[in-house]
Protein backbone atom coordinates (compact mmCIF):
# COMPACT_ATOMS: atom_id res chain seq x y z
CA UNK A 1 0.00 0.00 0.00
CA UNK A 2 2.86 2.52 0.82
CA UNK A 3 4.67 1.88 -2.32
CA UNK A 4 1.40 2.32 -4.32
CA UNK A 5 0.80 5.80 -2.29
CA UNK A 6 4.42 6.45 -3.11
CA UNK A 7 4.14 5.76 -7.01
CA UNK A 8 1.20 8.34 -6.83
CA UNK A 9 3.13 11.04 -5.18
CA UNK A 10 6.06 10.51 -7.55
CA UNK A 11 3.46 10.59 -10.47
CA UNK A 12 1.77 13.71 -9.63
CA UNK A 13 5.10 15.37 -8.84
CA UNK A 14 6.64 14.42 -12.33
CA UNK A 15 2.79 15.71 -13.50
CA UNK A 16 3.46 18.98 -11.55
CA UNK A 17 7.48 19.31 -12.85
CA UNK A 18 6.06 18.88 -16.91
CA UNK A 19 3.51 21.41 -16.28
CA UNK A 20 5.59 24.14 -14.71
CA UNK A 21 8.38 23.16 -17.39
CA UNK A 22 5.80 24.06 -19.91
CA UNK A 23 4.57 26.85 -18.41
CA UNK A 24 8.33 28.24 -18.26
CA UNK A 25 8.71 27.42 -21.98
CA UNK A 26 10.96 28.38 -23.50
CA UNK A 27 13.62 29.11 -20.94
CA UNK A 28 16.70 28.42 -22.89
CA UNK A 29 17.79 28.40 -26.22
CA UNK A 30 16.21 25.85 -29.03
CA UNK A 31 18.01 23.84 -31.75
CA UNK A 32 16.90 23.17 -34.95
CA UNK A 33 18.35 20.07 -36.07
CA UNK A 34 19.06 20.97 -40.15
CA UNK A 35 20.05 17.24 -41.93
CA UNK A 36 22.04 18.53 -44.65
CA UNK A 37 24.88 20.80 -44.82
CA UNK A 38 25.04 24.24 -44.21
CA UNK A 39 24.12 26.77 -46.75
CA UNK A 40 21.92 24.19 -48.82
CA UNK A 41 18.12 24.75 -49.55
CA UNK A 42 16.99 23.16 -45.84
CA UNK A 43 19.44 25.34 -44.20
CA UNK A 44 18.30 28.70 -46.15
CA UNK A 45 14.89 28.03 -44.45
CA UNK A 46 15.49 27.18 -40.98
CA UNK A 47 18.42 29.97 -40.70
CA UNK A 48 15.47 32.58 -42.30
CA UNK A 49 12.70 31.07 -39.83
CA UNK A 50 14.56 30.84 -36.75
CA UNK A 51 15.70 34.59 -37.01
CA UNK A 52 11.83 35.74 -36.46
CA UNK A 53 11.35 32.80 -34.37
CA UNK A 54 13.61 33.91 -31.69
CA UNK A 55 11.52 36.81 -30.91
CA UNK A 56 8.14 35.08 -31.02
CA UNK A 57 9.68 32.96 -28.17
CA UNK A 58 12.42 35.37 -26.49
CA UNK A 59 15.26 32.63 -26.29
CA UNK A 60 17.48 32.17 -28.90
CA UNK A 61 17.05 29.32 -31.94
CA UNK A 62 20.35 28.37 -33.49
CA UNK A 63 20.85 25.78 -36.15
CA UNK A 64 22.52 22.20 -35.65
CA UNK A 65 23.51 20.65 -39.44
CA UNK A 66 23.92 17.03 -38.81
CA UNK A 67 24.43 15.49 -42.11
CA UNK A 68 24.60 11.86 -43.82
CA UNK A 69 22.86 9.14 -45.38
CA UNK A 70 19.85 11.23 -46.98
CA UNK A 71 19.16 13.39 -43.76
CA UNK A 72 18.81 10.91 -41.77
CA UNK A 73 21.18 10.52 -39.49
CA UNK A 74 19.80 14.56 -38.07
CA UNK A 75 16.44 13.21 -38.31
CA UNK A 76 17.32 10.15 -35.66
CA UNK A 77 19.31 13.24 -33.66
CA UNK A 78 16.09 15.53 -33.20
CA UNK A 79 13.59 11.71 -32.73
CA UNK A 80 15.87 10.66 -29.65
CA UNK A 81 16.39 13.67 -28.43
CA UNK A 82 14.60 14.70 -24.56
CA UNK A 83 11.12 15.38 -25.72
CA UNK A 84 10.94 19.04 -23.81
CA UNK A 85 10.75 21.38 -27.37
CA UNK A 86 14.36 22.39 -27.09
CA UNK A 87 15.40 20.21 -29.99
CA UNK A 88 13.15 20.38 -33.40
CA UNK A 89 13.76 18.54 -36.58
CA UNK A 90 13.69 20.29 -39.74
CA UNK A 91 12.94 17.95 -42.62
CA UNK A 92 11.00 17.29 -46.13
CA UNK A 93 9.25 14.65 -48.00
CA UNK A 94 12.88 13.35 -48.70
CA UNK A 95 13.95 13.21 -44.90
CA UNK A 96 10.53 12.70 -43.23
CA UNK A 97 8.72 10.36 -45.78
CA UNK A 98 11.21 8.61 -48.41
CA UNK A 99 13.88 8.02 -45.98
CA UNK A 100 11.08 5.63 -44.66
CA UNK A 101 11.08 3.34 -47.49
CA UNK A 102 14.95 3.27 -48.30
CA UNK A 103 16.55 3.06 -44.70
CA UNK A 104 16.45 0.48 -42.08
CA UNK A 105 16.14 3.73 -39.36
CA UNK A 106 16.51 3.16 -35.78
CA UNK A 107 13.17 5.76 -35.31
CA UNK A 108 9.97 5.39 -36.74
CA UNK A 109 8.73 8.82 -38.25
CA UNK A 110 5.12 8.37 -37.51
CA UNK A 111 5.95 7.02 -34.24
CA UNK A 112 8.87 8.78 -32.69
CA UNK A 113 8.30 12.26 -33.90
CA UNK A 114 5.22 15.04 -33.62
CA UNK A 115 4.40 17.05 -36.04
CA UNK A 116 4.86 21.17 -35.17
CA UNK A 117 4.14 22.87 -38.96
CA UNK A 118 3.89 22.74 -42.69
CA UNK A 119 6.46 24.89 -43.70
CA UNK A 120 6.91 26.63 -47.33
CA UNK A 121 7.31 24.36 -50.69
CA UNK A 122 8.58 24.48 -54.12
CA UNK A 123 9.22 23.00 -57.40
CA UNK A 124 11.96 21.36 -58.75
CA UNK A 125 14.50 22.56 -61.23
CA UNK A 126 16.33 20.84 -64.21
CA UNK A 127 19.94 22.50 -64.05
CA UNK A 128 22.97 21.28 -65.62
CA UNK A 129 26.67 22.86 -65.82
CA UNK A 130 27.30 25.41 -68.10
CA UNK A 131 29.15 23.80 -70.59
CA UNK A 132 26.49 20.83 -71.60
CA UNK A 133 26.12 21.87 -75.65
CA UNK A 134 21.93 21.37 -74.67
CA UNK A 135 19.78 24.82 -75.28
CA UNK A 136 16.40 23.43 -74.10
CA UNK A 137 15.03 20.61 -72.51
CA UNK A 138 14.59 18.04 -76.00
CA UNK A 139 18.48 18.56 -76.54
CA UNK A 140 19.56 17.99 -73.29
CA UNK A 141 17.40 14.47 -72.76
CA UNK A 142 19.05 14.05 -76.61
CA UNK A 143 22.58 14.81 -75.22
CA UNK A 144 21.57 12.10 -72.31
CA UNK A 145 20.72 9.50 -74.48
CA UNK A 146 24.04 9.80 -76.74
CA UNK A 147 26.09 9.79 -74.14
CA UNK A 148 28.32 6.63 -74.03
CA UNK A 149 28.14 6.46 -69.81
CA UNK A 150 25.35 7.76 -67.42
CA UNK A 151 26.00 11.76 -66.77
CA UNK A 152 26.22 12.66 -63.01
CA UNK A 153 23.91 13.94 -61.18
CA UNK A 154 24.56 15.52 -57.82
CA UNK A 155 22.03 14.34 -54.71
CA UNK A 156 21.83 14.93 -51.13
CA UNK A 157 22.49 11.27 -50.91
CA UNK A 158 19.49 8.70 -50.74
CA UNK A 159 16.55 9.54 -50.57
CA UNK A 160 17.07 13.15 -50.29
CA UNK A 161 14.44 15.36 -52.20
CA UNK A 162 17.33 15.81 -55.31
CA UNK A 163 17.95 12.08 -55.07
CA UNK A 164 14.22 11.52 -55.32
CA UNK A 165 13.81 13.93 -58.07
CA UNK A 166 16.67 12.25 -59.91
CA UNK A 167 14.98 9.18 -59.67
CA UNK A 168 11.56 10.03 -60.75
CA UNK A 169 13.32 12.28 -63.46
CA UNK A 170 15.46 8.82 -64.46
CA UNK A 171 11.48 7.17 -65.18
CA UNK A 172 9.83 10.45 -66.90
CA UNK A 173 12.90 10.44 -69.35
CA UNK A 174 13.87 7.66 -69.92
CA UNK A 175 17.14 8.08 -69.06
CA UNK A 176 20.02 7.18 -67.20
CA UNK A 177 22.02 8.68 -64.31
CA UNK A 178 25.09 8.19 -62.42
CA UNK A 179 23.66 9.32 -58.74
CA UNK A 180 26.72 11.70 -56.90
CA UNK A 181 25.92 11.89 -53.19
CA UNK A 182 26.81 14.34 -51.23
CA UNK A 183 25.89 16.18 -47.56
CA UNK A 184 23.51 18.08 -49.16
CA UNK A 185 22.63 20.31 -52.36
CA UNK A 186 24.89 23.12 -51.78
CA UNK A 187 28.53 21.39 -52.21
CA UNK A 188 26.51 19.57 -55.06
CA UNK A 189 25.60 22.79 -56.71
CA UNK A 190 29.31 24.55 -55.85
CA UNK A 191 30.14 21.33 -58.27
CA UNK A 192 27.36 22.37 -60.81
CA UNK A 193 29.14 25.43 -60.99
CA UNK A 194 32.79 24.17 -61.10
CA UNK A 195 31.73 21.85 -64.02
CA UNK A 196 32.55 18.95 -61.93
CA UNK A 197 29.03 16.89 -62.14
CA UNK A 198 26.47 17.44 -64.97
CA UNK A 199 22.98 18.08 -63.34
CA UNK A 200 20.93 18.39 -60.66
CA UNK A 201 17.33 17.87 -60.40
CA UNK A 202 17.50 20.46 -57.27
CA UNK A 203 14.80 22.47 -55.17
CA UNK A 204 14.49 25.48 -57.03
CA UNK A 205 15.50 28.01 -53.94
CA UNK A 206 18.54 26.30 -53.74
CA UNK A 207 19.67 27.02 -57.55
CA UNK A 208 17.54 29.78 -58.20
CA UNK A 209 20.53 32.54 -57.81
CA UNK A 210 23.23 30.56 -59.87
CA UNK A 211 20.27 30.35 -62.47
CA UNK A 212 19.89 34.49 -62.38
CA UNK A 213 23.98 34.49 -62.46
CA UNK A 214 24.24 32.26 -65.64
CA UNK A 215 26.39 30.26 -64.06
CA UNK A 216 23.91 26.91 -64.93
CA UNK A 217 21.80 25.98 -66.90
CA UNK A 218 18.54 25.71 -66.50
CA UNK A 219 15.98 23.79 -68.38
CA UNK A 220 12.26 23.00 -67.02
CA UNK A 221 10.64 23.67 -63.56
CA UNK A 222 8.28 20.66 -62.01
CA UNK A 223 5.14 21.94 -62.13
CA UNK A 224 2.18 23.40 -64.26
CA UNK A 225 2.94 27.07 -64.24
CA UNK A 226 5.96 28.91 -64.71
CA UNK A 227 7.47 30.61 -61.44
CA UNK A 228 7.40 34.73 -60.96
CA UNK A 229 10.81 34.24 -59.88
CA UNK A 230 12.12 32.46 -62.94
CA UNK A 231 9.94 33.39 -65.61
CA UNK A 232 12.04 32.79 -68.49
CA UNK A 233 12.31 28.62 -67.67
CA UNK A 234 9.76 27.11 -68.85
CA UNK A 235 7.49 24.34 -67.02
CA UNK A 236 8.58 20.50 -67.97
CA UNK A 237 4.89 20.75 -69.54
CA UNK A 238 6.04 23.57 -71.97
CA UNK A 239 9.39 21.62 -72.54
CA UNK A 240 8.35 18.55 -73.53
CA UNK A 241 8.22 16.67 -70.01
CA UNK A 242 4.09 16.63 -69.44
CA UNK A 243 3.20 15.72 -65.96
CA UNK A 244 7.00 15.66 -64.85
CA UNK A 245 5.75 17.43 -61.42
CA UNK A 246 7.06 17.27 -57.98
CA UNK A 247 6.84 19.77 -55.06
CA UNK A 248 9.40 19.45 -51.94
CA UNK A 249 7.52 20.42 -49.33
CA UNK A 250 9.20 21.18 -45.51
CA UNK A 251 8.26 20.62 -42.09
CA UNK A 252 9.39 21.05 -38.47
CA UNK A 253 8.78 18.01 -36.17
CA UNK A 254 10.09 17.46 -32.42
CA UNK A 255 10.02 13.98 -30.32
CA UNK A 256 6.82 12.18 -30.06
CA UNK A 257 5.86 13.17 -26.16
CA UNK A 258 6.46 16.86 -26.46
CA UNK A 259 4.30 18.33 -23.74
CA UNK A 260 0.56 19.88 -25.91
CA UNK A 261 1.67 23.35 -24.91
CA UNK A 262 5.09 23.32 -26.23
CA UNK A 263 4.50 22.35 -29.28
CA UNK A 264 1.46 24.85 -29.66
CA UNK A 265 4.03 27.19 -28.72
CA UNK A 266 6.39 26.42 -31.31
CA UNK A 267 3.85 25.83 -33.86
CA UNK A 268 2.43 29.88 -33.03
CA UNK A 269 6.06 30.68 -32.90
CA UNK A 270 6.40 29.24 -36.63
CA UNK A 271 3.27 30.78 -37.63
CA UNK A 272 4.31 34.34 -36.69
CA UNK A 273 7.31 33.35 -38.52
CA UNK A 274 5.70 32.76 -42.02
CA UNK A 275 3.60 35.94 -41.30
CA UNK A 276 5.81 37.82 -41.31
CA UNK A 277 5.97 40.20 -44.43
CA UNK A 278 10.34 40.19 -44.26
CA UNK A 279 10.03 36.46 -44.22
CA UNK A 280 7.82 35.27 -46.63
CA UNK A 281 9.69 38.09 -49.24
CA UNK A 282 13.19 36.25 -48.31
CA UNK A 283 11.24 33.05 -48.74
CA UNK A 284 8.99 33.38 -51.97
CA UNK A 285 12.66 35.52 -53.49
CA UNK A 286 14.03 31.91 -53.31
CA UNK A 287 10.83 30.47 -55.56
CA UNK A 288 8.98 29.03 -52.29
CA UNK A 289 5.67 29.34 -51.59
CA UNK A 290 4.17 29.72 -48.46
CA UNK A 291 1.37 26.88 -46.99
CA UNK A 292 -1.95 26.92 -47.00
CA UNK A 293 -3.24 29.38 -44.38
CA UNK A 294 -5.97 26.44 -43.62
CA UNK A 295 -2.68 23.54 -43.23
CA UNK A 296 -1.32 25.79 -40.47
CA UNK A 297 -2.00 22.97 -37.51
CA UNK A 298 0.62 20.43 -36.81
CA UNK A 299 -2.20 18.54 -37.24
CA UNK A 300 -2.48 19.54 -41.05
CA UNK A 301 1.04 18.51 -40.63
CA UNK A 302 0.43 15.12 -39.59
CA UNK A 303 -2.20 14.64 -42.17
CA UNK A 304 -0.01 15.55 -44.85
CA UNK A 305 2.74 13.19 -43.95
CA UNK A 306 0.68 10.26 -43.61
CA UNK A 307 -0.84 11.15 -47.34
CA UNK A 308 2.66 11.24 -48.83
CA UNK A 309 3.81 8.27 -47.23
CA UNK A 310 0.89 6.63 -48.78
CA UNK A 311 1.66 8.07 -52.33
CA UNK A 312 5.21 7.51 -52.46
CA UNK A 313 5.84 4.35 -50.43
CA UNK A 314 4.91 1.85 -52.39
CA UNK A 315 6.82 4.18 -55.74
CA UNK A 316 9.78 3.81 -53.80
CA UNK A 317 9.66 0.09 -52.64
CA UNK A 318 9.13 -0.65 -56.42
CA UNK A 319 11.95 1.22 -58.04
CA UNK A 320 13.75 -0.79 -55.25
CA UNK A 321 16.41 2.12 -54.56
CA UNK A 322 19.90 0.96 -53.02
CA UNK A 323 21.32 3.12 -50.20
CA UNK A 324 24.61 4.20 -51.32
C1 LIG B 1 17.68 17.51 -50.55
O1 LIG B 1 16.85 16.72 -50.12
O2 LIG B 1 18.12 17.53 -51.71
C2 LIG B 1 18.15 18.49 -49.55
O3 LIG B 1 17.08 19.33 -49.24
C3 LIG B 1 19.33 19.23 -49.93
C4 LIG B 1 19.71 20.26 -48.92
O4 LIG B 1 18.83 20.83 -48.25
O5 LIG B 1 20.92 20.49 -48.84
Amino acid sequence: MRRAVWLVVVALLAMGYAARAADNFPSRPITIIVPFAAGGPSDAMARILAERMKLALGQAVVIENVTGAGGSIGVGRAAHAAADGYTISFGHLGTHVCNGAIYKLNYDLLDDLEPVALLPSNPMIIVSKDDVPAKSLAELLAWLKSKPTPATAGTAGAGSGSHIAGLYFEQAAGVKLQFVPYRGTAPALNDLVGGQIDLIVDQISNSINQVRAGTIRAYAITQENRLPQAPDVPTVDEAGLPGFHMTLWSGLWVPRGTPKEVVARLNAATEAALNDPSVKKQLENLGLQMPDRDKSAPEALGAWQRAEIAKWWPLIKAADVKVE
